[in-house]
């Protein structure tokens, strides 16, 4: 596992200040343009939510980089997978969370005809900075019938302390 998690952080580029001024973007792309690091994270994100969340039935991924992260694994351990993403991107009935950002606010929603009250969710994303995407999944998942049983990041800003207030999370890659 080690190995394999150290291949995958090799492989993801840093980009000084960008989008903006002060911030360090880690590139996950490099992780899906090649197929044999795909099967990588393929089996490193399998490996550890066989280990962590047995129970798992659906996973659940964060618009837009937590999608590529759950298509990589959810048909490997023979779950659903079910995107919550931005208001009014989705269809039908939803089920709508406001979130705070550094200014304002934004809103996830979630397909309500997704999820089943036999449900054990598992939410999955690339990352974890302060968290607030993740608290706000979170809690909408609160809102639904299903249950929420963990959160997944490959990697973590550990200096910012995201996880703190989010039970059961766990992340692979630590910067
Ligand atoms: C990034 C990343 C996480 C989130 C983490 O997504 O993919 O989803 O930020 O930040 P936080 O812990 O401070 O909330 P971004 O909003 O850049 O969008 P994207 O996934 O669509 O690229
Ligand atoms: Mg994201």
């Amino acid at each position: 596992m080690e190995e394999k998690l150290k291949q995958l952080n090799d492989c993801m580029t840093d980009h000084p200040d960008f989008p903006k001024p002060g911030i360090v973007f880690k590139n996950i792309m490099p992780l899906f343009s090649d197929p044999e690091r795909m099967k990588l994270l393929g089996d490193v994100l399998e490996e550890t939510i066989r280990e962590k969340f047995p129970g798992c039935t659906k996973l659940v991924g964060l618009e837009s980089r937590g999608f590529l992260m759950g298509m990589a694994v959810a048909s490997r351990l023979g779950v659903g997978f079910v995107p919550i993403r931005k208001k009014g991107k989705l269809p039908g009935e939803v089920v709508r969370q406001e979130y705070t950002l550094e200014y304002g606010t934004d809103v996830v929603e979630i397909e309500k005809a997704s999820l089943e009250a036999t449900d054990k969710i598992v939410l999955i994303d690339d990352l974890i900075a302060t968290g607030g995407t993740m608290k706000a999944a979170v809690k909408l998942i609160g809102s639904t019938e299903a249950t929420l049983v963990g959160a997944l990041c490959l990697i973590e800003i550990d200096f910012l302390k995201g996880k703190e207030g989010i039970d059961n999370f766990v992340s692979l890659i630590h910067i």
